[in-house]
């Protein structure tokens, strides 16, 4: 079960950050994917620091790839060993879904540079591959890297929100198409939308969360018929 981070505070002073619920890694699958996550988290923060607009455009791209690679598997493990899916496919292809919108919003909000074309071109063509193959090899793992992943993708979006707040990063107004996927009052701000978008991975967090703990109790859950739906 998802605990409080023991390195961040419960609760959040003015212009800090709140503590965000943090699966603690169990066995050598949950540490493999916690340590490739704190690495590109490295490597994610030297890259853009601050520069949220940015990152959030980088990122997304590699954030809509897991689920599309979920589903496609799942979809013809499914095929070949004739049985439901559990409606795994559905919960991964609409994750990948709202990742693409995410990137819609943000791109309307900041251009990239030709540098982090050139990284989201390597970045996609690597990670695609190498979570193809971690899917193929440990689905439960490669459910819990995305857990992962989104609990920084939650952290990050509230950094984001508090230099919003802070008057740091101008609160413009949200785009049309962020106030017409979430059902964002007219006035509504940048504020809003990354609130929206941090409540969207903080559920990508728990679904892929809980998938990994179905695997991990039942490593066929998802390929054979009559299983309960994912996420419980
Ligand atoms: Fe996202
Ligand atoms: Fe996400």
């Amino acid at each position: 079960m998802p605990t409080a981070r023991p390195d961040r505070p419960e609760a959040a002073a003015p212009g800090q950050v709140e503590a965000a619920p943090h699966h603690a890694p169990q066995g050598l699958s949950d540490r493999f994917a916690l340590a490739v996550t704190k690495v590109l988290r490295f490597g994610a923060d030297l890259l853009f620091a601050k520069r949220y607009g940015h990152r959030a455009i980088v990122l997304e791209t590699v954030a809509a790839v897991p689920g599309m690679v979920g589903a496609t598997i799942t979809h013809l493990t499914c095929l070949r060993r004739m049985v439901d899916d559990d409606g795994w496919i559905r919960t991964l292809m609409d994750e990948a879904e709202n990742e693409r919108m995410h990137l819609m919003t943000f791109i309307e909000l900041a251009r990239p540079t030709a540098f982090e074309r050139l990284v989201v071109l390597l970045a996609q063509g690597s990670f695609y591959i190498g979570y193809f193959l971690l899917y193929l090899v440990s689905r439960r793992t490669a459910h819990r890297l995305v857990g992962y992943f989104e609990e920084e993708a939650v952290l990050s979006y509230s950094l984001y929100l508090a230099e919003i707040e802070s008057g740091r990063v101008p609160n413009c107004p949200a785009p049309a198409i962020a106030r017409r996927y979430w059902d964002l009052a007219d006035d509504a701000t940048l504020a809003d939308v990354v609130r929206a978008v941090r409540s969207d991975e903080a559920g990508h967090r728990d679904v892929n969360h809980g998938l990994a703990n179905k695997l991990a109790r039942d490593p066929l859950t998802g390929t054979r018929p009559g299983r309960p739906d994912p996420g419980a």
